[in-house]
């Protein structure tokens, strides 16, 4: 996955593969790069969802699809991409300061999100001006 912008990336969990079923496992600051605090999940997603819609001053995240698919929208405020996630194994590292919008999601899809803080609706930038105010000033 090539990315133009530059804190996106994408993180590939080990497999152990076996007769009986694959297994995979995730150690936050060696598969990760932080700590992990907190890990939660979105199912029962409506096919026509549109979740995110935000950014976050100090958060960081690793989102991956463990069932079916959906897209990621990302933008740094100056550069949009998108991803699908579609491969439990591989995850896509999210920065600070990234607004992210997903939807598309494909029926009974589940999304992990590992995270590097507990929640704190204070660490949110839920309007898109005052994310871009935030990037041009480079706020914390
Ligand atoms: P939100 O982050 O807006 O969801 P999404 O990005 O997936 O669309 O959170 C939705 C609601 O859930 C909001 O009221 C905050 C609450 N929430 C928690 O209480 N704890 C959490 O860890 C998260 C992620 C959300």
């Amino acid at each position: 996955m090539t990315d133009p912008i530059n804190s996106i990336r994408e993180i590939s969990l080990p497999q152990i593969h076996d007769p009986r079923g694959d297994l995979t496992f995730v150690e936050g600051e060696r598969h990760v790069p932080f700590p992990i605090r907190r890990v939660y999940f979105l199912y029962n997603v409506p096919v026509d969802a549109e979740r995110g819609g935000h950014a976050h001053r100090d958060l960081e995240q690793v989102v991956f699809a463990l069932s079916g698919s959906f897209r990621m929208k990302i933008d740094d405020g100056k550069t949009k991409s998108e991803y699908w996630l579609r491969d439990p194994r591989k995850g896509l590292y999210i920065n600070r300061l990234i607004w992210r919008e997903m939807d598309s999601f494909s029926q009974g899809a589940v999304c992990m999100v590992l995270a590097s803080h507990p929640y704190d609706e204070s660490d949110y930038f839920r309007a898109y001006e005052d994310f871009i105010v935030a990037v041009n000033e480079g706020v914390k």
